[in-house]
């Protein structure tokens, strides 16, 4: 990714509407295995960036980060000095990580990208690295019809349907526990701008385009409508539809 990109996530990620929702959807899967994980389980971030989803995962144990790009990690620092990170690719998790074993493992918006060389490679490499019985939270972007200007700009190679993410993770010896799609209020709108992308009336250079924060009283209201699709997740299990998919997944023993 661009370091404009990284600077955006880094800006706006704490406040976002988008990430603030994500959050409390991530600490809804999580409280709901609690009581699987260890007091201080070991979590690794795949991915981690400029360490949006830190302060959530803190809650939950003893977090590593790790991610391809010195000046994510530059950024992440500002934010958390004392964050335990190491700099390198998750597709080669197997060797970083050799002899070490985590109870969570979490890719945010990670597979996507076009530097995972094999999707199902690297999750197989996650499944190594993973205690039986610990997890798996994915979260990735949704539906390849949707493959737009941002997706280029943020180095998108890939998106995911439900059933596709479930293939992989079962190949790669994982069990669903949950899983949804999320974010269904951009559905319609990135619909759109994808048909007009696609159609050449319109054209976003800048990751900031789809990235920006909106003003205070919008984003407020847009966390309020994200409150309420998860409570329909809490009481019907999913969404239907939305732009992202998120799972969690047990390591098969
Ligand atoms: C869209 S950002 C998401 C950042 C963060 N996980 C979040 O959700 O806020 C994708 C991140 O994955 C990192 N990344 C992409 N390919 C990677 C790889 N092969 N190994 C490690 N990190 C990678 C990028 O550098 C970037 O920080």
């Amino acid at each position: 990714m661009e370091n404009q990109a990284y600077d955006e996530l880094a800006r706006v990620e704490d406040t976002h509407w988008y990430h603030e929702s994500r959050r409390r959807l991530l600490e809804y899967y999580l409280d709901s295995v609690k009581d699987a994980l260890p007091s201080c389980a070991q979590i690794l971030d795949v991915g981690c960036g400029t360490g949006g989803m830190l302060n959530v995962l803190e809650k939950y144990g003893d977090i590593t980060g790790l991610e391809i790009s010195e000046y994510a990690l530059s950024l992440l620092l500002k934010k958390h000095p004392s964050a335990k990170i190491k700099i390198g690719s998750a597709n080669d998790l197997d060797n970083i990580f050799k002899g070490q074993a985590f109870d969570l493992a979490t890719f945010f918006n990670v597979l996507y990208h076009k530097w995972i060389a094999d999707d199902v490679q690297v999750l197989k490499k996650a499944a190594d690295i993973v205690k039986p019985g610990g997890f798996i939270v994915l979260n990735e972007p949704a539906y390849g019809f949707l493959y737009r200007d941002n997706d280029k700009i943020c180095f998108g190679a890939r998106r995911y349907t439900k059933t596709g993410i479930r293939d992989i993770l079962t190949k790669a010896g994982f069990r669903i526990v949950k899983i949804t799609y999320f974010n269904s209020l951009s559905f319609l709108p990135l619909v759109a701008i994808t048909a007009l992308q696609r159609s050449g009336l319109i054209r976003f250079k800048s990751a900031s385009n789809e990235l920006r924060r909106p003003h205070r009283v919008v984003n407020e209201l847009l966390k309020f409508i994200m409150s309420c699709e998860l409570a329909i997740i809490k009481i019907f299990g999913s969404m239907p539809f939305g732009v992202s998919v998120f799972v969690l997944a047990e390591k098969v023993s």
